[in-house]
């Protein structure tokens, strides 16, 4: 089965409305005459979801970086779902391991996200992955297995075949360090054979599954290659138009 590669940077709290409309114009130069063959995006802080939308050109997918799973209510400072399709978001990252760490939110909270953004036809990328010292304990594969279990509870195969999976291992996120590109397709891999015994075969081969941690435009062909990773979740090169352009490959 052949899925389309899915890039997408992960903005997380940088860039303000000008550095992002700086951003787009160097970007929408540099791409001109490209052709692009995998789907790409940006998942940016709320302020700047506007900007990308009245700067969008084609194919962006303009992802959020959270959302609430009520429709509306009482919750000071959160936003809703409704609220983010009025501004063209697609896709929203939901359980970043930094959301986990320091926001407490917890595999329920992920859990009530997926069934509400399922719900309203938008595409969830689930991030999972484990700490430093769970994968020198090498629990990975536990720690995994776990968060997507609670995460999707209750969600049907027709959902899970749309899920977008960020595997990023805590301890490479940021520091320079990667995952061997073998050993992320390991894990990969185990995710993707764990939808199939959760779901079926079927399903499972629909899932795309990226790989984060320090990926940069010198190392993402390597992880590209493999066959169990179909795209990367990218921070820090991800916030120049350049580095970006070197990561749709
Ligand atoms: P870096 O690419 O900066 O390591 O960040 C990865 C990440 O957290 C993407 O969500």
């Amino acid at each position: 089965m052949s899925r389309k590669h899915i890039i997408i940077g992960n903005w997380k709290m940088y860039k303000n409305m000008e550095d992002t409309k700086i951003f787009l114009n160097q970007f929408s130069k540099l791409i001109k005459g490209k052709v692009i063959k995998c789907d790409y995006g940006i998942a940016a802080s709320y302020t700047n979801l506007p900007v990308l939308k009245l700067n969008q050109f084609h194919n962006l997918i303009i992802a959020a970086q959270n959302c609430h799973y009520e429709p509306e209510g009482a919750f000071t400072g959160e936003v809703s779902i409704k609220m983010l399709k009025d501004i063209n978001v697609s896709h929203v990252v939901i359980g970043h391991s930094e959301r986990r760490m320091y926001f407490t939110e917890t595999n329920e909270a992920i859990n009530k996200k997926l069934h509400a953004l399922f719900n309203a036809n938008m595409i969830p990328v689930l991030c999972c992955g484990e700490s430093d010292s769970e994968y020198e304990a090498k629990k990975t594969n536990d720690i995994i297995k776990n968060q997507i279990l609670l995460a999707l509870a209750g969600i049907k195969s027709q959902h899970v075949t749309k899920l977008i999976i960020a595997y990023e291992p805590i301890w490479a996120i940021g520091t320079g360090k990667t995952a061997s590109a073998v050993e992320a397709q390991t894990v990969c891999k185990m995710i993707r054979d764990y939808i199939t015994e959760l779901y079926d075969e079927n399903t499972a081969q629909k899932v795309r599954i990226q790989y984060g941690g320090s990926v940069k435009p010198e190392n993402i062909k390597s992880f590209l290659e493999q066959p169990d990773i179909d795209g990367a979740l990218v921070g820090g090169a991800s916030l120049q138009a350049e580095s970006f352009l070197g990561l749709l490959v």
